[in-house]
């Protein structure tokens, strides 16, 4: 998986279908290939043709540098910087030596793909002017390739490290579009795909959170990839922070693609002998189009990142109370609706918002975790176990980062939140952010998730965050490590998530961030699911999970039934239609069940045992795109691929007049197998991949679906 050639110093990282091969050429180290799987990595010529095309450039303008800096020749956006003691920016980086190792070493403080069987191989680069050291950790795993940083001063002077991409690499390919999840609260990682030219397109966030507006995922393909053909080059970053990506088209046509810290936000001192370890980067390269790179990380996600012991576990059938309640209940309410659950066969209830303090709204309380005894006057462990003996289990929603500035913690810690003196604190929510670089502020957290946790019978947990970053500086922190104050946060974060998921490894942990505002690979490593987004709208839904599932499996995703008409877009819908987009993920209901109409009783029954039927296929088959909604479509497919069975989800927008039976074409069957939908029809699966099924099958109206499963038939 990694050869070495000393004589020629190159480099192949490689599996049976990519190779990424540097080379080091007059001590800089050349990112020469990153594409198809190639045999032999004798690229020696490409050297050659790299120099000067007129007397008034610069030969490094034209060199594919794997680890681009400033200030000697090569005028894109570096990828590494570092400023030194006497305040010139220059960071000349020289190849030293390797290391190869026989597995990954872990990233302590930092999630990270776990592959401990995978070869590892250490590039050691150092400017010897100023004593810094950068090494690079490369892993194939998975049908990817990891990629992270790790800096250390061995000079005498203090460094401030200003640019420090975990992943930068050269794709040497012409016209590439590139494509990326942007969106907003309530319409989260919807897909974009643009064409770019010469110059840079770079999206970021600054938030202190991955964010709604962008997801930290980059890719470019070419002009005819489709989701099943075509090159595909992407990088994803594992870290739920501001972050930078960024798609540079140099002068020689190449393109510069790159993902990792934000030079915005984000900036590092590194004293002498201290070192500093970049979040990692994950890339995946594709010959097979959008679904080939899916399946790449869909497959690392659930098999090298997610750390949790529920990863590949049933996920329970959940009722939430929130779009049924908001912060209005009382104890019996609460109990009205978990009764309703018990008799449709629900696995969990969740209580949301609203349990503690004097929470009666969003203008009070974050931080004062103790049981609110006007809603719930028997307290938590009372409510618990009456859930329980109705058969459900009990899960409890948290928002741990942040602070009310009417609570009882902000009047004891007025300084615990991120805050710049003489500046006002910008309220978002009517909320604060706590400062999770400060360790007080870490063992605050964890003590109190310890101690809630272990007062009632808790199962689950929802981890919110409504509210990103504003006055991102810290009381505790010197003026020259002031902008080291989104980082620590995460790594506070990071540190406090690992302390409570592992002293609780039977709680199921859901994060959510007013809806999808954190959907990264971080994130998944803690946790393995995700509240997709708080549009709960089906129709909606069809571009937000689709989008997601560009690079995260379905079995992060949460997708609930909640009231028509919809509360975020008032659009009515049946709750078949629903059930239909909502049982692609971990499937749960958001409404109040109490006052189902019989007709829906029913209808969700069915939905509970039939989810119950199909989990293993959902949450644990291979997921594959059909048909786009996006781009003014008005149908969208998927399939999930599990042993010998196929379940095929198709949907349809708007009715149409005089309709043409559109056709959608199934995918990754075997061409001689024949293949029994749930009516008891039998197709040959070279028919329904090639010839199709004509979309007959939707009722005459608005917003419908239809969901059958396929079984391949024996002999
Ligand atoms: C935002 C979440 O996305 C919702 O599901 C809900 O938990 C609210 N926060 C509660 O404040």
């Amino acid at each position: 998986m990694i050869h070495i050639d000393q004589t020629k110093q190159i480099f192949h990282l490689t599996d049976s279908h990519f190779s990424y091969v540097l080379k080091v050429h007059q001590g800089k180290l050349l990112n020469l290939y990153w594409g198809a799987a190639l045999a032999h990595a004798d690229l020696d010529y490409l050297v050659e043709a790299i120099r000067p095309g007129a007397s008034f450039e610069l030969t490094e303008q034209r060199t594919p540098l794997e680890l681009p800096t400033m200030g000697t020749g090569w005028y894109g956006m570096p990828a590494v910087q570092a400023q030194n003691a006497d305040g010139n920016t220059l960071t000349a980086l020289t190849y030293r030596s390797y290391r190869l190792l026989p597995h990954k070493p872990d990233l302590p403080g930092l999630p990270h793909v776990v592959d401990p069987a995978a070869e590892t191989l250490q590039l050691q680069l150092i400017d010897s002017l100023t004593g810094l050291e950068v090494i690079v950790s490369y892993t194939v795993s998975g049908g990817g390739l990891t990629r992270s940083l790790s800096f250390s001063n061995h000079g005498t002077q203090p460094l401030t490290l200003t640019h420090m991409a975990s992943a930068s690499a050269t794709v040497s390919a012409q016209g590439l579009d590139v494509i990326h999840l942007r969106g907003a609260h309530a319409r989260e990682r919807q897909l974009v795909r643009t064409p770019v030219g010469q110059g840079t397109y770079a999206f970021d966030s600054q938030r202190g959170a991955s964010g709604h507006e962008h997801n930290p995922f980059v890719a470019l393909a070419t002009p005819h990839t489709t989701e099943d053909s075509g090159q595909v080059w992407s990088m994803n970053l594992i870290y739920s922070g501001s972050f930078l990506a960024s798609a540079q088209v140099r002068e020689t046509g190449d393109t510069v693609l790159s993902i990792g810290l934000n030079p915005a936000v984000h900036q590092w001192r590194l004293e002498s002998g201290a070192q500093f370890d970049t979040p990692e980067a994950l890339l995946v390269y594709s010959s097979q189009g959008f679904n080939g790179m899916s399946h790449i990380y869909h497959h690392i996600f659930r098999e090298h990142l997610c750390q949790s012991p529920w990863n590949h576990r049933p996920r329970p059938i959940l009722i939430n109370n929130w779009e049924a309640t908001y912060f209005n209940f009382t104890e019996e309410k609460i109990l009205q609706i978990a009764r309703a659950a018990a008799q449709l066969g629900i696995e969990l209830f969740v209580l949301d918002d609203g349990w503690f303090g004097q929470r009666d709204d969003d203008h009070r309380s974050l931080g004062d975790w103790y049981v609110n005894t006007r809603k719930l006057p028997h307290g938590l462990k009372h409510l618990a176990e009456q859930i329980e003996a109705l058969g459900l289990r009990f899960g409890l929603w948290f928002e741990p980062e942040m602070i009310s500035p009417n609570s009882d913690l902000y009047r004891a810690h007025p300084d615990w939140c991120l805050h710049a003196p003489g500046r006002p604190r910008t309220e978002g929510r009517h909320q604060l952010i706590l400062d999770l670089g400060r360790p007080e502020v870490q063992q605050f957290i964890i003590n109190m998730m310890k101690e809630t946790l272990s007062s009632a019978p808790i199962s689950y947990v929802k981890w919110d965050m409504n509210r990103n970053m504003t006055e991102a500086f810290s009381a505790v922190l010197p003026p020259e490590r002031q902008m080291e104050t989104q980082h620590r946060y995460m790594l506070g974060l990071y540190h406090v998530l690992e302390e409570i998921t592992q002293a609780f490894p039977e709680v199921l942990f859901e994060s959510c961030a007013g809806g999808g505002g954190r959907f990264d690979a971080g994130m998944l490593y803690y946790m393995p699911q995700t509240w997709t987004s708080d549009n709960t709208d089906a129709i909606e839904r069809l571009g937000i999970q689709y989008g997601t599932s560009l690079v995260y499996p379905p079995s992060a995703m949460g997708a609930h039934i909640s009231a028509s008409p919809n509360h975020q877009v008032g659009r009515v819908t049946t709750m078949q239609m629903r059930g239909d987009v909502a049982l692609s993920g971990n499937f749960g209901f958001e409404l109040d069940l109490s006052r189902l109409s019989a007709e829906d009783r029913v209808t969700a029954k069915a939905f509970v045992n039939r989810v119950k039927a199909l989990r293993t296929i959902t949450q644990g088959g291979m997921f594959t795109r059909l048909i786009s909604p996006f781009e003014g479509s008005n149908y969208a497919a998927w399939q999930f691929t599990y042993e010998d069975q196929v379940l095929l989800c198709c949907f349809r927008k708007l009715n149409e007049p005089n309709p043409v039976p559109h056709r959608v074409y199934l995918k990754d069957l075997d061409e001689h197998a024949f293949y029994r939908d749930e009516a008891g029809h039998t197709y040959s699966g070279a028919a329904l991949m090639h010839a199709g099924l004509p979309m007959t099958f939707f009722p005459q109206h608005d917003f419908t679906s239809y969901v059958t499963v396929f079984t391949q038939q024996k002999g």
